[in-house]
């Protein structure tokens, strides 16, 4: 693959970034995530919740052949006996070792400091404790991270690019799927017999926590399942 030339850090400026994203445009998805492994391996970490779209990048990073994989999840402790399932089927099935990110208090500890449930009175503090905090002290060890993020998804993110400087964190952000539809996700993961968390069939195009992931109804906005009944859309993650 051609050598797309790559803005000088600390890449936050000017049209370097917008060329090379003009570039990664012209490029089908799969060459994106080759050009990325390429790029900054093993300086690149993908970070999957083990939803439909990490899946994707998952397999799509098996297919490469190029590097280890090098896959993290922010490890909450109240993900779904599900989700638990799939990251163990996926590290036997790509003979991978997920690294399990976990907060710096268990369960035990969030509620005796802050009270029981912080997720029901303080979700933005529980997702700070459970997966903001925990996601920047990991992220320090690389220059680049890969993420599920399509702009379907929410006004947030209508305007992910492909490769985008991540202020907060310090390093480059790629989003391989940002163009992708739910769709072509599931095209993507039917097609190639890749397994997905079986919460999807049943109602939930979009899984987080246990707490505060309800399943949506035809006609809802798929991510209207997720902090149901608060003002809040994000984790905190992408923001
Ligand atoms: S969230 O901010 O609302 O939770 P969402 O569930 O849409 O995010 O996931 C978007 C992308 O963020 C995923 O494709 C994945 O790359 C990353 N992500 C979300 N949750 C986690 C997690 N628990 N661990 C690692 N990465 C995650
Ligand atoms: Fe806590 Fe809910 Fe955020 Fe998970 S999604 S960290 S349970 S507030």
């Amino acid at each position: 693959m051609d050598a797309l030339k790559l803005p000088q850090a600390p890449w936050d400026g000017d049209g370097a970034l917008d060329a090379a994203n003009h570039e990664l445009e012209q490029m089908t998805t799969g060459e994106v995530m080759q050009w990325a492994l390429e790029t900054f391996a093993p300086h690149i970490t993908l970070a999957s919740s083990f939803g439909a779209e990490d899946m994707v990048l998952l397999d799509m990073w098996a297919q490469s052949n190029s590097t280890p994989i090098d896959v993290f999840c922010l490890d909450t402790g109240l993900l779904f006996s599900q989700t638990y399932a799939l990251i163990a089927q996926a590290e036997t099935m790509y003979h991978i070792t997920v690294q399990r990110i976990r907060p710096r208090i268990s369960i035990v500890q969030q509620a005796n400091e802050f009270g029981p449930s912080l997720w029901s009175h303080n979700p933005d503090q529980c997702c700070q404790i459970r997966k903001v905090d925990p996601l920047a002290s990991h992220l320090t060890r690389y220059q680049a991270w890969v993420t599920g993020i399509r702009r379907d998804q929410n006004a947030n993110r209508r305007t992910a690019p492909l490769l985008g400087w991540d202020p907060k964190h310090g390093l480059l952000k790629i989003n391989p799927l940002a163009k992708w539809s739910y769709d072509d996700v599931f095209r993507y993961l039917k097609t190639r017999n890749v397994p997905y968390n079986p919460m999807h069939d049943v109602g939930y195009p979009s899984i987080g926590c246990e707490p505060c992931t309800l399943p949506v109804t035809g006609g809802q906005d798929p991510r209207a399942g997720r902090w149901q009944g608060k003002e809040k859309t994000e984790c905190g993650l992408h923001l």
